[in-house]
């Protein structure tokens, strides 16, 4: 969600911030905007447009502008319309301060009535130019003041005593007139890291625009602020004082964030899933103990033994995910797991003992709800840790411990190869807290067979791309599907549901196919197909005798079966077999053709699978 991307050397910036704006397309926006300076002096130049990188790229091209100082902003707008006049960079005063901001202000319309009493004129109806004539009305009080307009002091001091009159989430980066050399940036709650280059800085939301550029960056942490020159960075926590800057590799290939052959991002991730359900468990999976191995829970084998419930909290996709976990969790651990809403967790107060383990699941690791009920968990002084895939993300800095995905860049908004790696991670924890508990050696032994036999058995599913594409085409013009499943399949219902309503805009309900009887039966009609999740497994003739059900009621059905189910293939009107797998490493093989299907469904609707509609990649605000 937005996109901030900042440049203080000697390369041409506004080529570099439109560059580092594509590279953040993915997080999601609706406008974009750069603001780029001259290091000899002078006004700050602003292009900035409603609509795509490619528009903005466009006027730049036909209004150029120069200089090697710059910012530049996709944003996804919380406050005031989708209009060019509210993109970012915003001007503070009369263009002494230019800023970009990511976040929400609070209390931006008590700020903005104080700041129209001093004289101050609104042009935009975001919250962030409050922000931005704020720093102009302190920059103005600290020269009254005696302080210099052309020192980095003056600026630091007013853009200070501005942050800390603000309410609520920021990344903000700013320019200065009098001070052309100067990139400043800011986070409280809004992700930024820092580039370190030789003779030049970069600033950004995450990583992506630093991949080629530099080989290292400092994460900012909440209440720091960075002043970067070409040449130096300076690092101060705004409650603490000064603080000396901890640096450390940028390990992320470049080709990680490249589209290669696919027409797509999304199709790329979910043809990857092979290979990171391979990366999740690397290294993991200890045969001879017959347990899995995590380098990074930080809890060492009593503490583990004295959990006696868990939490895993998350949203969207992840808590899909985080629902097959809990199944696992309580059949092979047998741990009393709760999957909860983080935006909910946040506001609750259940009650939580020291013996509570607390999972945050989390792809980007900057999901603003995530986080919090994170932070809250750990003021109450529980262990908490996380499941997270983003290498240095707020999240994974912030958690007690936890495991990473290794699942690579997952640019397109639809999550589809972090769900299956954060499945295979569950069912390693699952293994390894029950193996510490009631488990068997064979029968942890067992799962780490099943669980080797992944990559393979999701390569396998991936051969039903094509049907999937025909069904795809026979079905991509309903406006209403109910997706349905039961026991570890119920998670892949709901996520398949998910799949569909993002990309392609098609209303779509995921359901415990048993709950059917009690509501969305009533919808079922010759126009509403239902996709059943109903591979072989102990309930299966439960699962069919609901299709039965609906197919009584003329309901098209798409069956997701097991091969060689023959049965199935009277019954549904189109069936798309997979592998055949144990129960709990289902949701695998199951969740495949569903993205396909979503995304083939997409594609023929002319829908923007990458980035759909009002959607962000990471959902930073709350
Ligand atoms: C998934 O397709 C969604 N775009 C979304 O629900 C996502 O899973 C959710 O925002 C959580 O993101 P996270 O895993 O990065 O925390
Ligand atoms: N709240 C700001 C706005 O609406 C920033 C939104 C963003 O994070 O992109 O302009």
């Amino acid at each position: 969600m937005c996109g901030i991307v900042g440049y203080v050397g000697f390369r041409k910036s506004p080529e570099l911030l439109i560059e580092g704006l594509r590279r953040l397309e993915y997080r999601g926006y609706d406008s974009a905007g750069i603001a780029v300076q001259n290091g000899n002096g002078g006004e700050i130049n602003i292009r900035k447009k409603a609509g795509r990188v490619d528009e903005l790229a466009n006027l730049v091209q036909n209004d150029p502008v120069d200089g090697t100082i710059g910012i530049g902003h996709t944003r996804w707008a919380t406050h005031g319309e989708t209009t060019d006049v509210n993109s970012h960079p915003h001007i503070g005063g009369n263009g002494e301060v230019v800023i970009v901001h990511n976040g929400v202000i609070e209390n931006y319309a008590s700020l903005r009535t104080k700041l129209q009493e001093q004289g101050f004129v609104f042009h935009t109806t975001t919250d962030t130019e409050v922000v931005a004539h704020l720093i102009a009305h302190h920059l103005a009080e600290q020269i009254k003041l005696g302080g210099d307009p052309a020192s980095v002091d003056t600026c630091i001091a007013a853009i200070e005593i501005s942050l800390k009159r603000l309410k609520g989430t920021y990344g903000i980066v700013a320019l200065f007139r009098d001070v052309p050399d100067l990139v400043v940036a800011a986070r409280l709650g809004s992700p930024l890291v820092i580039g370190v280059g030789d003779r030049e800085h970069y600033v950004a939301s995450d990583a992506s625009p630093l991949v080629g550029y530099v080989d290292e960056v400092v994460y900012l942490s909440d209440h720091e602020l960075a002043t970067l020159t070409a040449d130096e960075i300076h690092l101060k926590h705004l409650e603490t004082g000064q603080l000396s800057p901890s640096i450390q590799t940028l390990d992320q290939v470049s080709n990680d964030v490249e589209l290669g052959d696919y027409e797509h991002y999304m199709l790329k991730e979910i043809y990857e899933q092979p290979q990171t359900i391979e990366n999740a468990m690397r290294g993991r999976l200890n045969a001879d103990e017959a347990t899995a191995v995590f380098g990074g829970l930080n809890l060492d084998a009593p503490q583990l033994r004295r959990i006696d419930r868990v939490v895993l909290t998350a949203c969207g996709t992840s808590w899909h995910a985080g629902l097959v976990g809990e199944y696992m969790l309580e059949e092979f651990a047998r741990l009393p797991t709760e999957v909860e809403y983080a935006s909910e967790l946040r506001y609750r107060n259940p009650p939580l003992s020291d013996r509570t383990m607390i999972f945050a699941i989390t792809q980007s690791g900057e999901t603003a709800d995530t986080l919090a009920a994170m932070r809250e968990c750990k003021r109450k002084g529980l262990p908490t840790l996380a499941i997270c895939n983003v290498v240095g993300s707020t999240i994974a800095r912030e958690a007690d411990g936890g495991i990473y995905l290794h699942a690579g860049s997952e640019i397109g908004v639809a999550s589809t190869k972090a769900f299956t790696s954060q499945v295979t991670v569950l069912a390693q924890l699952a293994l390894f807290m029950g193996r510490m508990r009631h488990l068997s050696y064979p029968a942890g032994s067992r799962i780490i067979e099943h669980l080797k036999a992944m990559p393979e058995k999701a390569e396998q599913t991936l051969k039903c791309d094509e049907l999937v594409h025909d069904i795809a085409k026979k079905y991509h013009g309903f406006d209403n599907f109910l997706y349905m499943g039961r026991l570890y399949n119920f998670p892949v219902a709901l996520e398949g549901a998910l799949k569909l309503k993002e990309i392609s805009y098609i209303h779509a309900e995921g359901y415990p196919a048993a709950e059917m009887k009690h509501g969305p039966i009533a919808l079922v009609d010759e126009q509403t197909p239902s996709v059943f999740i109903v591979p072989r497994g102990s309930i299966y003739p439960k699962v069919m005798s609901n299709l039965e059900e609906v197919k009584a009621r003329k309901g098209p059905i798409i069956a997701i079966a097991c091969e060689g189910d023959e049965k199935i293939a009277d019954i549904a009107d189109d069936v798309i077999y997979v592998p055949d797998v144990e129960e709990y490493l289902q949701p695998i093989v199951t969740s495949i053709p569903l993205q396909l299907l979503s995304y083939h469904i997409a594609c023929m609707r002319g829908c923007n699978v990458d980035r759909p509609r009002n959607l962000a990649k990471s959902v930073t605000v709350e």
